[in-house]
């Protein structure tokens, strides 16, 4: 029987300031993160799959809170991918059971937080129990004036854009959309990040350089950051470094001139 202790203690919360060395008028608006490396984590220390998971959560928890205490508008993490379905059995069934445990014992301190939380992905495929719990926490937090927090949850890019296109065909078949008037705008209106402006920063954690399906049209003009951390061990200075790395770039957009503001790209 796995311990979920570890992820249910109720440290007394603390507010974190914004290092100094960060400029405040260049936090991304909105940072995206494939949380990868829980598994070698866990190898690396004689540990089960199960334990790397475990720990990936703490992680996630302190990525959260940072970012929202340093003024990021939302985080967007990849947590199962359509893929993910083709891991052994026992570990999809782990996955799931631990989307339940957590979101049901941080819901109330995710409450307190004023995040806003939401699922993206294919839900219906998910176990009811979740997608209960996936409704009423999004339903909980909708007007939350918080970060926005988005859990890529059986989440493939691909899959995303097919589903616009047919969205699309379907309101130009009952005549509710001129296709002569489909853009960019048009077709993003229909993406599930659809109230969020697109990521301005990618974080990859151990070592990959892969996008792995993630957020296909949306992280277009995304600085990437990667980093050899593995997952659980991203903390506190891992993401002043992400963000150091983020200021450090210029970002063009495909034009010539620098754009000085990171948020430009609204
Ligand atoms: C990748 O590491 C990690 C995952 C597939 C799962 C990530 C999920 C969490 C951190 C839990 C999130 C929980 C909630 C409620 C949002 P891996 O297993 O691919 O590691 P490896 O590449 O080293 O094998």
């Amino acid at each position: 029987m796995t311990n979920f202790s570890s992820i249910t203690s109720d440290k007394k919360y603390l507010a974190s300031s914004l290092p100094e060395e960060l400029d405040p008028l260049r936090i991304p608006e909105h940072i995206a993160v494939i949380m990868d490396g829980n598994g070698r984590w866990a190898k690396a220390r004689g540990l089960t799959r199960a334990r790397g998971h475990i720990a990936g959560v703490d992680a996630l928890k302190t990525t959260l809170r940072l970012c929202s205490d340093w003024g990021v508008g939302a985080l967007t993490v990849y947590a199962f991918s359509t893929e993910n379905w083709s891991r052994p059995g026992e570990e999809v069934s782990f996955l799931m059971t631990l989307f339940q445990r957590v979101l049901k014992r941080e819901l109330e301190a995710l409450q307190m937080q004023k995040v806003r939380i939401k699922f993206l992905g294919d839900l219906d495929q998910l176990p009811s129990k979740l997608q209960d719990l996936i409704n009423d926490a999004t339903k909980l937090t909708a007007n939350n004036t918080g970060i926005h927090f988005n859990v890529c949850t059986n989440y493939g890019g691909r899959r995303e854009l097919v589903k616009v296109a047919k969205r699309l065909a379907e309101r130009s078949i009952s005549g509710d959309l001129d296709p002569s008037l489909i853009d960019e705008n048009v077709f993003s209106a229909e993406l599930l990040t659809a109230n969020d402006v697109d990521p301005d920063l990618l974080i990859r954690t151990s070592g990959e350089r892969r996008l792995s399906n993630f957020l296909l049209w949306q992280l277009a003009y995304a600085e990437i950051h990667v980093t050899e951390t593995l997952w659980p061990d991203f903390d506190k200075d891992s993401l002043f470094q992400a963000l150091l790395d983020y200021q450090s770039r210029r970002r063009r957009f495909g034009g010539l001139e620098q754009i000085g503001s990171a948020n430009a790209n609204t």
